[in-house]
């Protein structure tokens, strides 16, 4: 390739470790990912592959909220779960890391130290919301309300997912704190700020001077034109990386600031891990290097684009203006559009799609790779079908290239005595389809280094059509007996055509290309070969073959209407346990946190419907000498008859609350459990309202 470089450094998106990959993930990022890394190796690049699990953000924490565990608790189970899968998938990574580790914090926090030197970053108040009930700021998706601009109920304090509108959280119309439902109030806090629009002139040249995809080029251009505005670069939030700053102990880096290191760091343990300190400087830091520069190619989605086209190059910049070293910036960033799945977007919540834990429990990893490849959204979105699915595996890896492979490896075993024949003079057939193989490599390895990847697969398995072609033309199981020559020539070139086959559809399907390897009998793995060796004829002959094994097995109607049922039905989440399960256990308090709480028994004097609402009982209760006005959402499981007269349980050291107009002074205590039934909490033998309870 471009001798210019001597290196690549190769990186994807680092997940957020707050909840399972799914294939939309997959195309839009990792798989073309490493089909690219497999092909560099097998051009006998220099190559490194780098990924880790993002493990910040307030997402992770409203994750940990909802199920009472630690942000620690989550990202430990998704991390896990998510290099699992990558693994199986056949992900090539050199290093998966994570963002929690120490040698991430550090040069997270080298950064912003950096950039504080310099006296680049801004620090300003600004107005935030702060839920007084909760005593912090609510940080993005802390608080939920109304859209200003369509009125969506629902949009998150960063942005309105309906109108796509990117909002400042001061802008919500009637917010709520989304721990408490309470309404938050509008509050000062310090932020330090990177001043992104002071790179902009650099970074317009820094776009023009490379060849970006065009669906990529198209979303830099229209921020660079709507101008770059400067960006707060921490949180107020305790999860993360702190601020190594006097009277910042309370805040944490922004995780876009810092993730985007994580590819850095995550290069840094690989060095550590193989004993080599600068091995990450070598690939990070070579530009100008006397040996020649590393390239920087950063696959990620649609939705990081200016992260990675934008921020993360203007902060690298900063870096490089400070003298203390240069990192290289990137060369491309080949993001992807969206895929989605059945014709709508992967939903979990819905139960719509499938995740690559429970996809590959069921089909093989390569039948996904190479579906998905041959569906990848490099220049708009793309569609995931199960039927698409079933027919790529049974009519394309089962019926082209597993059937070839098969007949040609039948015919050696049953006539050639498992050795591979000679060749004899060539026919015109013969050398039609050795032209075909050796236009090969050259061919899908363009293709592959253009990042076109599906184009790059569609090439590749052109030649395994081809081939089946010239089986069938040849037709050796007559030559066998009138021209043995001609036959043994033609099942001489067909294990040629598998052994090309195995190395250029290698980076699709590792798994395959192992296994062809090992039928052929051939030394190493298909893995470590050279590309260019797809185009020779490098079987000898009399060599003998191996065991034969079945290449890719047939997907049944019924397997793929199971899985239709289970993923793309719409209705139940894709894996429903059968008796509905237990919330989880909330995180360990003190006996004073729960002394804070006053629990006590209430009698209910009076009870009547809230008019116009489905939900609310006001009820009226006696606490000793105090009469209290409660509103309880209880009205669907009791009548106000069935409460008068009870002896009820409330808390009431309550802050209050206004429900439809009402106060509410104290909350009504009951049982809930998960399919919609409600108890409400009342003393067994009779006692004094007022009774403390503990
Ligand atoms: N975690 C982000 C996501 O899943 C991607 C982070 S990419 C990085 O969308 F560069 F910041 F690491
Ligand atoms: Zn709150």
């Amino acid at each position: 390739m471009q001798s210019k470089f001597s290196r690549t450094l190769v990186t994807a998106a680092l997940p957020y470790a707050n909840g399972p990959i799914h294939l939309g993930h997959l195309a839009g990022a990792y798989l073309p990912a490493d089909i690219y890394v497999r092909y560099l190796r097998l051009k006998g690049e220099d190559v490194i592959f780098i990924c880790g699990s993002d493990e910040h953000g307030v997402p992770i924490t409203i994750t940990a909220d909802k199920e009472g565990v630690t942000p620690q608790q989550i990202v430990d189970r998704y991390h896990k779960m998510n290099k699992e899968s990558f693994e199986k998938f056949g992900m090539s990574f050199d290093n998966y890391s994570r963002t929690s580790l120490p040698v991430h914090h550090q040069t997270g926090q080298e950064f912003f130290l950096e950039f504080y030197r310099q006296k680049l970053l801004l620090e300003k108040s600004e107005k935030q919301l702060f839920c007084e009930k909760d005593r912090m700021f609510l940080a993005d998706r802390y608080v939920e309300g109304t859209c200003p601009v369509c009125g969506n109920l629902d949009a998150r304090g960063d942005q309105c997912e309906k109108c796509g509108t990117w909002l400042e959280q001061t802008q919500l119309i009637d917010p709520k704190c989304k721990i408490c439902g309470s309404t938050p109030v509008v509050k000062e806090t310090k932020h330090w700020y990177f001043p992104l629009g002071r790179f902009q002139a650099e970074l317009e040249k820094f776009v023009d001077s490379k060849k970006w995809k065009d669906n990529v080029r198209s979303y830099v251009d229209s921020w660079l034109k709507e101008g770059l505005a400067d960006r707060a670069v921490t949180r107020d939030l305790h999860w993360g990386i702190p601020v190594p700053l006097q009277g910042y102990e309370n805040k944490v880096l922004y995780v876009w600031f810092e993730a985007v290191l994580g590819y850095i760091s995550s290069t840094k343990e690989l060095s550590q891990k193989r004993g080599d300190p600068n091995l990450w400087k070598r690939y990070w830091q070579s530009d100008g290097a006397s040996d020649g520069e590393t390239r920087y190619i950063a696959f990620i989605g649609k939705d990081n684009i200016v992260f990675h086209t934008l921020i993360f190059p203007a902060m690298l910049m900063a870096w490089n203006q400070g003298g203390k070293s240069r990192y290289i910036l990137p060369d491309a960033v080949p993001a992807n559009e969206f895929l989605n799945f059945e014709g709508k977007k992967f939903s979990k919540s819905r139960g719509w799609g499938i995740d690559l834990k429970d996809f590959i429990e069921v089909f093989p990893s390569d039948t996904l790779r190479y579906a998905l490849a041959l569906n990848l959204p490099e220049s708009r979105d793309s569609d995931f079908y199960w039927k698409d699915f079933q027919a790529r595996v049974n009519n394309e890896l089962a019926d082209t290239l597993g059937n070839f492979i098969n007949r040609t490896l039948q015919f050696t075993q049953r006539y050639y005595d498992g050795k591979v024949p000679e060749r004899g003079t060539l026919s015109q057939l013969d050398r039609w389809v050795i032209g075909e193989m050796e236009n090969a490599p050259k061919k899908v390895g363009e293709l592959f280094e253009a990042f076109k990847f599906r184009d790059g697969v569609v090439e590749a398995m052109s030649l395994a059509r081809a081939a089946n072609k010239y089986f069938n033309d040849s037709e050796p199981w007559k030559t066998r007996k009138d021209n043995p020559v001609q036959c043994a020539t033609t099942i001489n070139i067909c294990a040629q055509l598998t052994r090309s086959l195995a190395v250029l559809l290698s980076p699709v399907i590792p798994y395959a290309a192992e296994t062809i390897w090992k039928m052929l009998r051939l030394d190493g793995t298909a893995a470590a070969t050279r590309w260019e060796s797809a185009g020779e004829m490098k079987v000898e002959a009399a060599s003998a073959i191996g065991h034969l094994d079945i290449l890719f097995t047939k997907i049944e109607d019924s397997t793929i209407e199971e899985q239709i049922k289970k993923t793309a039905s719409g209705e139940a989440p894709a894996q429903q346990p059968s008796a509905p399960a237990t919330a989880p256990i909330k995180s360990e308090i003190t006996i004073d946190d729960f002394r804070k709480v006053d629990l006590r028994v209430a009698r209910v004097v009076n009870c009547e419907k809230v008019p116009k609402s489905e939900k609310l009982l006001r009820i009226e209760v006696q606490i000793g000498d105090q009469k209290r006005q409660i509103v309880a959402g209880i009205s669907k499981h009791y009548k106000p008859e069935d409460l008068v007269g009870k002896n009820v349980i409330v808390v009431a050291n309550l802050a209050p609350a206004k429900l439809m107009g009402l106060e509410s002074n104290g909350m009504l205590l009951a049982a809930s459990s998960e399919d919609g039934k409600l108890s409400v909490l009342t003393t067994v033998a009779d006692i004094d309202s007022g009774s403390i309870v503990r």
